[in-house]
């Protein structure tokens, strides 16, 4: 992939790149919506991502090429402002521009950028974190900064909520900078505190994309944002990861709206399914890693509402699959993939047969990938 953005950085700018960074797609393992809660999520960084290649200019231009899209991007470094329509992919590498200061970092005047990408787009791989780590990388580098790898995290994430204009939490982008091969990123996202914890041997991700999606689907996850921050204030808390244990059976609870009380059980009962996962990964019993998956799928289709009858029917078709620990949506939801954690011994024939079913059921086949696990957001 490093030469090919060479080589296709010198065929649209007629000069070499100066700066090169990547950064890996990420899988949400367990911790559904749990992120901007407060609460604690478990992810895994993957073997694929995006490369960014940089080189500096003299003037202020600054020239924004993708492979996932035609044409040049091109923006005076005086206006940062959002964009629309084809040109609108380049808010990610803006939205990174526009949040350095904020962390009291420099970011670089005019230049020439090229973004590539081996993450399949729209599978729940989070391509758009990857973009900014990466990004957020190559313009750290170019201004002279060496900012800690949690303020590059932390800026991503202020492109996305605050340029991009999405309110998600910390676990895309701490998962993309703090990945590392065969293991699972934790995140405390309060601190937010990173850590990365050991995936037993014989750990196997298996990802099931449906293409589907929603057409509400950022319209329904900020809805599931402001509903878990309603109830939360019902709860007298400022984030539901401070509800205390038996919150919903207090006077307060019992007066949640139903809305509001589902989506207060799911959030609270997930951050309890997190910390039994990493207990159980600790000690290595993939068996009972796999039941809090899926204890989390039925908690998604039940309280958050944020499954869909495709990834109900995957997961309902994986965990009747021998060698399947567990399956669970990944991601926000309302379509997108499923995720199953399998042994080695799940293999083609298997992932095709759930497949068959699926297209039997819906007419159309799902993506199939065995997805490997690989470290986080690096200069190369
Ligand atoms: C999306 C968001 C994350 C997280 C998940 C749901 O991937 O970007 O911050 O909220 O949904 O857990």
């Amino acid at each position: 992939m490093k030469s090919a953005l060479v080589e296709k950085f010198r065929a649209t700018y007629g000069r070499a790149p100066e700066i090169i960074a990547r950064a890996p797609g990420r899988i949400e393992f367990i911790g559904n919506h749990t992120d901007y809660n407060g609460g604690t999520v478990l992810g895994a960084a993957i073997d694929r991502g995006v490369w960014v290649a940089l080189a500096r200019r003299e003037d202020a231009v600054r020239r924004f090429e993708s492979d996932q899209r035609d044409g040049i991007v091109t923006v005076s470094a005086q206006r940062l402002e959002r964009l629309e329509g084809a040109a609108s992919w380049a808010n990610y590498p803006l939205g990174v521009l526009a949040a350095l200061p904020v962390f009291g970092l420099r970011a670089p005047a005019g230049f020439d950028y090229l973004a590539m990408s081996d993450l399949p787009a729209g599978a729940g791989l989070s391509s758009s974190a990857a973009i900014e780590l990466a990004s957020a990388l190559v313009f750290a580098e170019a201004a002279g900064e060496r900012p800690a790898c949690e303020t590059l995290v932390q800026a991503a994430r202020h492109a996305e909520n605050h340029f991009v204009g999405v309110p998600c939490g910390i676990l895309d982008q701490g998962v993309s900078g703090f990945g590392r091969k065969d293991h699972l990123v934790y995140i405390d996202c309060r601190g937010p505190r990173f850590e990365t914890v050991p995936l037993p041997r014989d750990a196997h991700f298996w990802i099931f994309n449906t293409h589907t999606k929603h057409a509400l689907v950022d319209g329904l996850y900020a809805a599931r944002h402001r509903e878990c921050m309603e109830a939360a204030r019902a709860l007298g808390v400022d984030l539901l990861v401070d509800a205390p244990a038996g919150a919903l059976q207090s006077s307060a609870g019992r007066a949640l709206a139903p809305v509001a009380a589902k989506r207060a059980r799911h959030i609270i009962d997930e951050i309890g399914r997190v910390a039994a996962a990493v207990a159980a990964l600790r000690a290595g019993d993939l068996a009972a890693v796999g039941g809090m998956l899926t204890a989390s799928h039925r908690s998604s289709q039940v309280w958050f509402e944020n499954s869909t009858a495709e990834l109900d029917f995957l997961v309902d078709a994986l965990t009747a699959t021998p060698e399947v620990y567990g399956a669970r949506l990944t991601g926000g939801g309302f379509g997108g993939a499923v995720m199953a954690l399998t042994s080695g011994k799940f293999g083609d024939a298997e992932a095709q047969s759930v497949a068959a079913a699926y297209e039997n059921e819906f007419g159309a086949r799902p993506d199939i990938r065995h997805t490997q696990t690989g470290d986080g957001a690096a200069l190369r």
